[in-house]
């Protein structure tokens, strides 16, 4: 196939609109192959997107120019939603009802019936559940599919961090019922179903619990995005939650754990997961993100366990570095993302996370709510 040149809009630039869709812009050339049209490159600029268009700067002349809108603009094939959870629907049905392909950021809406509505259009979509891009994931998934560690008995989840620690942590979007539907289980456990899933297979019945620590926080005066503080001004409620603590039980027989916190002091990025077997076991840690701890063997009793470290045979490293453990990145997830999306469209059909699995996770969310409310009484 020859190469062909897409054109990406993206729409609002926060955190994540700034960081993660400017390094996808060299995706054309970090991830070579010719079966995949070259994204173009664009620039982070600011716009109005209450109206659904977006800025978008190109290398190509034909182009289109910032603050065009992207719905009508035949130039534009593809949208990135790095919006707050509350535009997410709205957005995400007008760019398929476009007919352009969707990159959208998780969670995709504030409650499940929010994504399944976007999946519904049936476009070509991806979503940022990054952290199954990282390859030694891609790797844990590869060892037990081939039923190396024998029968996976229990795993843990744990997703926490530091964002929300401090007190004068401004009271932005993320904290507000209407805007961002849930606390942390948007922000972080839904990465952790999507792991749970794609490591483990279909969750069968979850019990949870949720809690609220910061009670109040500082309004923001103007505009503020992620990790923002503010100070003196009027303070609000927060209105959903810091905490998640979750047991699991799988279809496949497997039992698991889900901790998740938004205000963990001392954690930063504290991700990861250990997974357990009838013959080994399988560790990951987002912030030793190339490597992955595998105790493989017929020892049982005092087995060892080694650390394999990530090479150019492992998911896409081989596209970046020709040896073992020259380290990738968290935005390397997002050109990885950018990639397995372009390559999407170009087969016309799915080969990433999509709006239907995040539809499953977005379905786990809602059930967490409320779990425990009524208690049990030690
Ligand atoms: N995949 C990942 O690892 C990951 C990481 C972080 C965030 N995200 C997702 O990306 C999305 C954006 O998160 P972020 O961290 O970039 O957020 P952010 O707060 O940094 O940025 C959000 C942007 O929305 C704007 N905004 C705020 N309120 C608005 C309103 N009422 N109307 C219009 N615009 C408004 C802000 O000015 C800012 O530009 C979220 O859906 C989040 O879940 C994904």
């Amino acid at each position: 196939m020859s190469r062909q040149t897409l054109g990406v809009a993206v729409v609002d630039f926060g955190w994540m609109g700034t960081r993660a869709p400017a390094p996808t812009a060299a995706s054309g050339s970090t991830i070579p192959s010719s079966r995949w049209p070259r994204s173009s490159s664009w620039s982070p600029t600011r716009n109005p997107i209450g109206s659904v268009t977006a800025s978008i700067a190109t290398a190509s002349p034909a182009a289109p120019t910032a603050g065009e809108d992207v719905l009508t603009n035949d130039r534009v094939q593809a949208v990135s939603v790095t919006a707050p959870n509350f535009l997410h629907r709205e957005i995400g049905e007008a760019v398929a009802r476009a007919g352009k392909h969707l990159w959208i950021e998780k969670p995709v809406g504030v409650l499940a019936a929010d994504a399944e509505a976007v999946a519904a259009a049936r476009v070509q979509s991806a979503v940022g559940f990054n952290y199954r891009n990282v390859p030694a994931v891609q790797h844990a998934r590869t060892v037990i599919e081939q039923g190396a560690i024998g029968t996976v008995t229990n795993a843990c989840f744990r997703l926490l961090t530091d964002y929300a620690t401090h007190p004068h942590g401004a009271l932005t979007w993320r904290f507000q019922r209407e805007q961002g539907g849930s606390g942390v289980l948007g922000d972080l456990v839904s990465h952790g179903v999507d792991l749970a899933w794609l490591l483990l297979g279909e969750i069968h019945s979850l019990v949870a619990d949720t809690a609220i620590f910061i009670g109040e926080r500082p309004k923001p005066t103007g505009a503020a995005s992620h990790f923002a503080l503010a100070e003196g001004g009027e303070v609000g409620q927060v209105e959903n939650e810091d905490y998640l603590n979750c047991l699991l039980r799988f279809t496949s027989g497997a039992r698991g754990s889900l901790e998740s916190s938004r205000i963990s002091v001392g954690d930063q990025c504290n991700y990861g997961f250990e997974i357990h077997s009838t013959k080994g076991a399988l560790y990951w840690d987002f912030r030793r993100m190339g490597e992955l701890g595998v105790s493989l063997g017929e020892d049982y009793l005092d087995q060892t366990v080694q650390t394999a470290l990530v090479g150019p045979g492992q998911g896409e490293t081989g596209a970046f570095q020709p040896g073992s453990d020259i380290a990738l990145g968290y935005e390397d997830l997002k050109v990885i993302e950018a990639a397995r999306f372009l390559r999407s469209i170009a087969d016309g059909k799915p080969c990433c996370a999509t709006v239907d699995d995040a539809v499953r996770s977005a379905r786990a969310l809602d059930r967490s709510y409320g779990c425990l409310d009524a208690g049990f009484p030690a």
